[in-house]
């Protein structure tokens, strides 16, 4: 039985990567299966999070969830902090992780830089919690972007690890990564060979989910591109990473593949293609932001919503952790 499970942290503005590698998603699944889609803010503060506002961090990420169509009658919406079971997880899985894993993970060699015994001991064991947010409610499928796929393998040889070593095969699923298509991997619109991001300086490197189509215009206008006119073949669109970037994000937000944009577009040049990479991005944005305010502009009720999720979170993952602390030899 398929059950999805993802979540984003609220650090931030949401990008148009953001967008297309996991909200787009979220939204489509939820009608195919049983869907639960946090906010994870346990994960936020492995660095620094002001306190007076991370609560409305949280609302904002849970507006863009509403606003890009997740149905909190259909999907389960819920703060990670308000299931503490994430957390009591986590703990068992620190203890069957090995320190060899977490020290490949890549994710922690870019976010705490020079200076490594200054990060947190959270931020190294961030994807000790990412396996347990998963494993926690069983899920099998995980909508992610490709930069989450090393944080899902190590969610499988968690899992693995723990029916070995406990004798119980088959206790945890092995969850698979969903990564397919166009937007899995956005690049920056300033440099094709960097991810869009939400920490890059430069405000014109992405499209964020708040952007007016004024903004959305003149990024994509100002998105560093080559002289030449789209190629005919994916191998050579492929070659050329500010071109294959834009014909992904055109391909990601028409819900086409990059292959089919380029059968329409072969031939053109930026000056053609852009300005109908804007309306596109235009029309489909355009309409996430504005629902995104409307959202933010009724916060009890989006209080409503994460409350009533955390409660039906709570209900799931109780006895799959019960099952877990009995397995482990834990008391009560
Ligand atoms: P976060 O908050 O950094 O990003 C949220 C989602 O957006 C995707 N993403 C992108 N996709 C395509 N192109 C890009 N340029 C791009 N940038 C970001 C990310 O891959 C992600 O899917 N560790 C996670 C949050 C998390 C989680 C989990 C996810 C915590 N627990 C359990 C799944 C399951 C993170 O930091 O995502």
């Amino acid at each position: 039985l398929a059950r999805v499970l993802s979540g984003v942290q609220p650090t931030g503005a949401l990008h148009l990567g953001n967008y297309l590698g996991a909200l787009v998603k979220f939204t489509r699944l939820q009608h195919e299966t049983e869907t639960f889609i946090f906010v994870a803010d346990m994960h936020a503060i492995t660095q620094w999070q002001d306190p007076k506002l991370l609560k409305s961090q949280v609302r904002e990420i849970a507006a863009a969830y509403l606003a890009s169509g997740l149905d909190p009658k259909v999907a389960t919406i819920f703060p990670q902090s308000a299931v503490t079971a994430h957390a009591e997880l986590a703990w068992i899985f620190n203890c069957v992780a090995r320190l060899g894993w977490l020290d490949r993970m890549t994710q922690f060699k870019e976010k705490s830089g020079k200076h490594k015994e200054r990060a947190s001991v959270g931020l190294y064991t961030y994807p000790v919690l990412q396996a347990a947010d998963i494993l926690l409610y069983k899920a099998t499928q995980v909508p992610v972007g490709e930069d989450q796929r090393q944080h899902l393998e190590l969610t499988r040889d968690i899992a693995a690890k723990f029916n070995h070593d406990y004798e119980v095969p088959g206790f945890f699923p092995l969850p698979e990564a969903l990564t397919q298509g166009p937007g899995a991997r956005i690049m920056s619109l300033r440099d094709g060979s960097a991810k869009m991001s939400k920490s890059d300086p430069s405000d014109y490197s992405r499209i964020n989910l708040t952007d007016d189509a004024d903004a959305i215009v003149q990024k994509i206008k100002k998105a560093r591109t080559d002289p030449e006119p789209l190629p005919e073949t994916m191998d050579e669109l492929k070659a050329r990473p500010e071109a294959n970037n834009l014909v992904g994000i055109y391909a990601a937000l028409d819900g086409r593949t990059s292959e089919a944009v380029l059968a329409e577009f072969a031939g053109q040049g930026f000056g053609s293609f852009k300005p109908k990479l804007a309306d596109l991005a235009v029309a489909k944005l355009g309409s996430v932001g504005e629902a995104m305010r409307g959202y933010m502009s009724d916060p009890a009720e989006i209080d409503r919503i994460l409350d009533a999720g955390a409660a039906r979170a709570r209900e799931v993952a109780a006895p799959i952790l019960a099952e877990v602390k009995q397995i482990v030899g834990f008391w009560g």
